[in-house]
């Protein structure tokens, strides 16, 4: 288990003083300006060296993302923005942050933006959020107040941070639709090229990173690349926070090393699968939009990267729905595709049409009402969908599908010879529809 000197998140669970005074008391704006005082390029090998990865699910490495911002501003200003929309269902732990520790990414917020040459920060939180929100612009408050932030604060470099609420869509957790968003429009994806770094919010040079990855930066700064790297292994480095839901005994968010064993995970944290190990049928990874892993490949499995990759899935969000054999798991997979198909922006013909003609097929295969050979063509869809559309989201959404036919391909056949030998008129219904 992770030692808890080397926890970041010391106040998670909200056990403590959410405040400055309280933040300080936990090591909070600690020497923060000596860290800006070891200059730009410092900071940014310093994060490069830790090994760190985005924490909003895509696991780019933050200090080499941090480096394609422009060294010297040719006129245009640089901006930070901060990814609070976490809209990937099963993960909530950027709420808890912000509830709960907000100074962390307040620091966060200044030390990056110092980094990147960005005097101005916005964090942009997911509108369902209002306590959150309320709860970080007090801190925010607070640090302009004791002059942590601000024009002319002590740590010498002027930084304004600003909080700003979406209206409640996924697709706004992307980044370029978020940052269209943030600028007044409809959150649409962007096309890359160009890439923030380059052109960003209003045109200007912007770097994007999620609400874990900026409050873990002050520690990372604090304790020394070698200590974050010195946890998890190569490629997968530092503490982590994972989100654990569905069938355990006890659903808890909980900051581990990476690479924890998932069995041990669930086990010593969540209380275990309900009805024990043998009960287990098969664990989502990060949050909605990544393959499930069947039990049979659920140990040994490493929670890191490296580890969820060579079960074909992803660590994304590091949200861990765990399913027990009472699950339907065809029907789970048609209400995430569901998910899907309601929150596609509908920009490209693939994601927005593939997407529900695949929760379309999923829901009659729940029921057995499908064909064999439409197995086959579901997986063609989903490769038709996969890759080839503006935003990652389509792939978020044909990768649980895809997870669902390389693993239950025989569950799907079993209720079609079922429902064939009997047909039944009164079909069962998807809880959304
Ligand atoms: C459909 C979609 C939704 C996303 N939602 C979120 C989100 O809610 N929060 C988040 O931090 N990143 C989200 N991302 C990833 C962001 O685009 C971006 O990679 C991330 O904010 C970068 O931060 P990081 O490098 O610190 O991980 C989403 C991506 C896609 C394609
Ligand atoms: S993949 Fe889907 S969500 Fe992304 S831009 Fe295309 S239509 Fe919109």
């Amino acid at each position: 288990m992770l030692a808890d000197k080397d926890r970041i998140f010391r106040n998670l669970y909200g056990i403590y003083d959410w405040g400055l005074e309280g933040a300080r008391r936990r090591g909070a704006w600690d020497g923060t300006k000596a860290i800006l005082e070891k200059g730009r390029d410092a900071i940014v090998d310093e994060v490069k060296k830790s090994g760190q990865r985005g924490r909003g699910g895509a696991g780019f490495p933050t200090g080499l993302k941090w480096s394609f911002m422009p060294k010297q501003s040719e006129g245009r200003p640089h901006y930070l923005v901060i990814n609070a929309d976490e809209s990937e269902p099963g993960t909530c732990k950027d709420r808890e942050v912000m509830r709960h520790d907000p100074h962390l990414l307040v620091e966060g917020c200044l030390i990056a933006g110092f980094a990147m040459g960005a005097n101005t920060g916005y964090i942009y939180v997911r509108g369902e959020f209002i306590r959150e929100r309320e709860r970080l612009q007090a801190a925010i408050d607070q640090a302009y107040e004791a002059k942590l932030i601000g024009k002319n604060n002590v740590h010498g470099w002027d930084f304004d941070l600003h909080v700003h609420h979406g209206a409640g869509a996924y697709i706004c957790g992307e980044e370029t639709a978020l940052l269209e968003s943030l600028e007044g429009k409809k959150g649409l994806p962007r096309l890359k090229p160009p890439f923030p770094a380059n052109v960003g919010l209003y045109g200007c040079p912007t770097t994007v990173n999620n609400v874990e990855t900026i409050a873990q930066v002050p520690d990372i700064m604090r304790r020394g690349a070698g200590w974050f790297a010195s946890i998890g292994r190569p490629n997968n480095t530092g503490t982590k926070l994972y989100c654990i839901s569905g069938h355990v005994q006890r659903m808890c968010n909980v900051e581990e090393a990476m690479g924890i064993p998932l069995r041990e995970l669930i086990e010593k944290h969540a209380g275990g699968v309900r009805g024990g190990w043998d009960n287990l049928l098969a664990v989502i990874p990060g949050g909605s939009s990544m393959p499930l892993v069947p039990a049979a490949l659920c140990e040994p499995l490493p929670m890191d990267f490296d580890g969820c990759a060579s079960v074909k899935s992803a660590l994304g969000t590091a949200a861990v729905i765990v399913m027990d054999k009472s699950a339907d798991i065809v029907r789970a997979m048609a209400r995430i595709a569901y998910f899907y198909k309601h929150e596609s922006c509908g920009q490209c013909t693939p994601c927005r049409e593939g997407v529900g003609w695949m929760w379309r097929v999923l829901t009659r295969m729940a029921e057995g009402r499908a064909e064999k050979r439409e197995i086959d063509q579901l997986f063609e869809v989903s490769k038709q969908i996969e890759g080839h559309t503006i935003c990652a989201f389509g792939d978020g959404a044909a990768w649980p599908v895809q997870g669902l036919l390389r693993h239950f391909r025989g569950e799907i056949e079993r209720r079609i010879d079922e429902y064939t030998a009997n047909p039944h008129p009164d079909p069962m219904r998807v809880a959304a529809e």
